[in-house]
């Protein structure tokens, strides 16, 4: 695999007061997508933002939008977040009654789908979407806040995945969600990994560190 390696911020590591700022600075420190972990208090236990802060961050950047929906139901929030701009929309298949019909849903508002699965969630459950998919989401934590530690057997099924990716010769990115840093981050890119979301390992130390924090994380020694 010879892909090149995406960098995905999450903004729940940012500053919520001044996410417009967080989001100029993160973008200078050459992030490659902008991730949203949106979440209900429902589905994971905690609540973080909806379809109006994305919109209104919209105008700040034509990065990609990345934004992983953690609430249950979906269906309803597809339109509003496709129309805040978001050009990623990713959910749980567990939060819905029909896969392929949520997956329809997001393309039918030309945006891209992503299925994300927890750690007890095995990856076959995703295998049938495959094709339909643009993006396959692996939660190397238990969702709902930032700063948890990796969950290293994670590492196996995302070799899986990869494998399975290659086998069937499927335009599928993979992306990583949780407790990535600098240590762990070589692990994770040479099992199979193209995109990598941080929060924590991007965001801390302040907006002097972020390219630092981003290129250790793309390079990893
Ligand atoms: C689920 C969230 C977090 C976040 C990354 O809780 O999806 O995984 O994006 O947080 P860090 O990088 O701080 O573990
Ligand atoms: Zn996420």
């Amino acid at each position: 695999m010879n892909q090149k390696i995406k960098i995905a911020p999450s903004l729940l590591a940012a500053d919520f007061s001044h996410l417009g700022l967080e989001l100029t600075n993160i973008c200078k420190a050459r992030a490659d997508y902008i991730h949203f972990d949106i979440m209900d208090g429902h589905f994971v236990p905690n609540l973080t933002f909806g379809p109006g802060i994305v919109k209104n961050l919209r105008k700040y950047t034509k990065k990609i939008f990345d934004v992983h929906l953690m609430i249950k139901p979906v269906d309803k929030f597809v339109k509003p977040f496709a129309e805040a701009g978001a050009d990623i929309i990713t959910f749980h298949p567990e939060n819905v009654k029909n896969v392929d019909k949520t997956i329809k849903l997001i393309k039918s508002f030309k945006k891209k789908a992503g299925l994300s699965i927890n750690p007890n969630i095995s990856e076959k459950t995703v295998y049938p979407f495959l094709k339909k998919i643009n993006l396959i989401l692996v939660m190397s934590v238990y969702p709902g806040f930032g700063g948890q530690k990796f969950i290293k057997g994670q590492i196996k099924k995302i070799n899986k995945i990869r494998e399975k990716i290659e086998k069937d010769n499927l335009k599928v990115d993979l992306e990583v969600d949780g407790g990535i840093n600098t240590k762990n981050a070589k692990d994770i890119i040479n099992a199979g990994a193209n995109i990598l979301v941080a929060g924590t390992a991007c965001f801390n130390k302040g907006k002097k560190y972020y390219k630092k924090n981003i290129n250790a994380l793309r390079n990893p020694k």
